[in-house]
């Protein structure tokens, strides 16, 4: 299987992703691949700290360094990993390139969604969003030090939020309430879900 987390930043995908492939191998059979976007194969690290660090790109360059960063990731990591039978998690895909770049920094969301297209990246089985309200998020990555979106504080977040929940409603993603709920309900949630693509 190839799952995505998607969500603003702080919502808590690496630690659903975290229990989630332990869960999977179990549930599956298959060993679980656990990665995330940008940078999330081997030498990733400088491209990642490029984009994220570089305060005066345009969103057009922003959002080709994106999908750049997507290609390295499905031939190294992705691609090879699926072949081999393995699941893969991934934190963050397509989807985020359009609430981020689109939603967030204004791309016309044709243009982004057809150069998506142009990329042909390989479609995830199930493609989890977990909806987290931008103010609890937010208080919860205060703490850390913030890249370059984060510094753009609420009002970005806002943005990408409603972009993701309009994705959501066109069904590009499945939502995921998690307002309210504790780790394990989220968990229990998003499992429902896998459960529910593996029982189809
Ligand atoms: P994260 O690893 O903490 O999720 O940070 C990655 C940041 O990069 C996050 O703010 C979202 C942003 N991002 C985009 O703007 N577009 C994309 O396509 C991806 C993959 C990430």
């Amino acid at each position: 299987m190839f799952i995505t987390l998607e969500g603003i930043d702080g919502c808590g995908k690496s630690t659903q992703s975290e229990r989630l492939s332990a869960w999977l191998t179990e549930r599956t059979g298959h060993g679980t691949i656990r990665t995330y976007e940008p940078g999330g194969y081997p030498s990733g690290e400088s491209l990642r700290r490029f984009i994220l660090g570089s305060r005066d790109f345009s969103p057009m360059s922003e959002l080709l360094l994106f999908l750049a960063d997507r290609a390295e990731h499905v031939n190294k990591v992705i691609a090879p990993a699926l072949e081999a039978g393995h699941n893969v998690i991934c934190e963050r895909w397509n989807e985020s390139t359009l609430a981020y770049q689109s939603g967030g920094h204004r791309l016309n969301v044709e243009q982004v969604k057809s150069l998506i297209a142009a990329c042909d990246f390989p479609e995830p089985d199930v493609k989890l969003f977990l909806d987290v309200p931008p103010e609890a998020a937010f208080t919860r990555i205060a703490s850390r030090k913030p890249d370059k979106f984060e510094e753009e504080g609420l009002a970005l977040m806002r943005r990408v939020s409603e972009s993701y929940r309009e994705l959501a409603e066109s069904g590009y993603l499945t939502r995921i309430d998690c307002e309210g709920k504790n780790e394990d309900e989220v968990f229990a949630a998003l499992a429902s879900e896998i459960n529910a693509w593996l029982s189809r």
